[in-house]
């Protein structure tokens, strides 16, 4: 029996059930992953537990979130593939969505942070540019959390919605942008790492496009120079902040000392390979990826 629209955006969307309506334990576990943090914000904000200056932390605590959540539905797709875990691609939806909300919260609360003065919000997006590229992101997330139900997918035909759901990777670098031209002011070692995961993700996705497969050495190389990229980055935001007084090259160095274990670039090395070797046991217990001989089962597109 064909299913109505509104059947259909109501499955698609029913964050404990599959689309037969059987409980899903991974959807709900992601369900109340996405959800958690939002309820402990809410609850330290009506709580009075934010601080001096609590409109500040939770326009902090929400960017972060949206981010975070930004970047997890973009490695959905590769992990599905190289993890050959397909039930993963249930949850992307439920991310997806999540990371709209947070970032759309993220602006909401900027209004009161602003004093809802609408005339220098609109000046301040407009004129600083970190503010202007974060607008852009929240509104080119609105299309893409407006079509994202199954019914959506029928309307627009599987091709088109697919094109139209390529422009997350722009959001992804635009919102990564914001917070990288932010962290000028406020330091934040995550931000070089979710910096560093983007472009893992970013060549991922380019190299596939490219190949339409993905070995395990291509993954090592991926892994290894998105590190170096996260290193390099990393090392000339301190020379750049410290306006000309030490050099890239010291602090690039510092990352083989041992105070410099945990820099983000051996954070997102550390990130790459693991998810490589985890794909690699995968493929050693499951042969029949194995008689194919190599880590990326390259199923459906996504
Ligand atoms: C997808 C869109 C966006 C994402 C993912 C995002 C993410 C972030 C992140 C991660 C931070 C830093 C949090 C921290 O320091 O811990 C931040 C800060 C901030 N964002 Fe956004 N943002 C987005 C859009 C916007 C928009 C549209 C506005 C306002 C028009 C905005 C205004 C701000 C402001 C004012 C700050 C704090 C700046 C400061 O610390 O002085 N963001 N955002």
């Amino acid at each position: 029996m064909a299913l109505t629209a509104a059947e259909l955006r109501r499955r698609s969307l029913a964050p404990f059930t599959d689309k037969a309506g059987t409980f899903a334990p991974l959807k709900a576990a992601v369900f109340v992953l996405v959800v958690a943090p939002g309820v402990w914000i809410a609850w330290r904000y009506f709580t009075g537990n934010l601080g001096g200056f609590p409109l500040k932390v939770l326009l902090n605590e929400t960017g972060l979130w949206g981010l975070r959540f930004i970047i997890v539905t973009l490695a959905i797709t590769p992990l599905r593939r190289v993890l050959q875990w397909p039930k993963l691609i249930t949850v992307r939806r439920m991310i997806g969505i999540a990371a709209f909300t947070y970032s759309a919260v993220h602006l909401w609360v900027y209004v009161p942070y602003m004093a809802y003065d609408w005339g220098r919000i609109g000046s301040e997006v407009v004129l600083r540019f970190y503010l202007l590229v974060g607008t852009i992101a929240v509104l080119a997330m609105l299309p893409l959390a407006v079509t994202s139900t199954d019914a959506m997918v029928k309307r627009l035909g599987g091709a088109r919605w697919r094109r139209l759901h390529q422009f997350v990777y722009a959001v992804g670098v635009l919102a990564m942008l914001h917070f990288y031209l932010l962290l000028i002011k406020t330091y934040d070692p995550e931000g070089h790492v979710l910096a560093g995961s983007l472009v893992l993700l970013l060549l991922y996705r380019v190299l596939y496009a490219w190949r339409g497969t993905m070995p395990t050495p291509w993954l090592i190389g991926l892994s290894i120079f998105a590190a170096a990229a996260t290193m390099i980055g990393h090392a000339a935001f301190f020379a750049i902040n410290s306006n000309g007084r030490l050099s890239a090259w010291a602090f690039l160095s510092s990352n083989f000392t041992l105070d410099g274990w945990m820099n983000p670039g051996w954070i997102v090395l550390a990130l790459g390979l693991g998810v490589t070797l985890a794909g690699w046991i995968r493929q050693r217990v499951s042969p029949k990826e194995r008689r194919r001989g190599r880590l990326d089962a390259g199923a459906a597109a996504g």
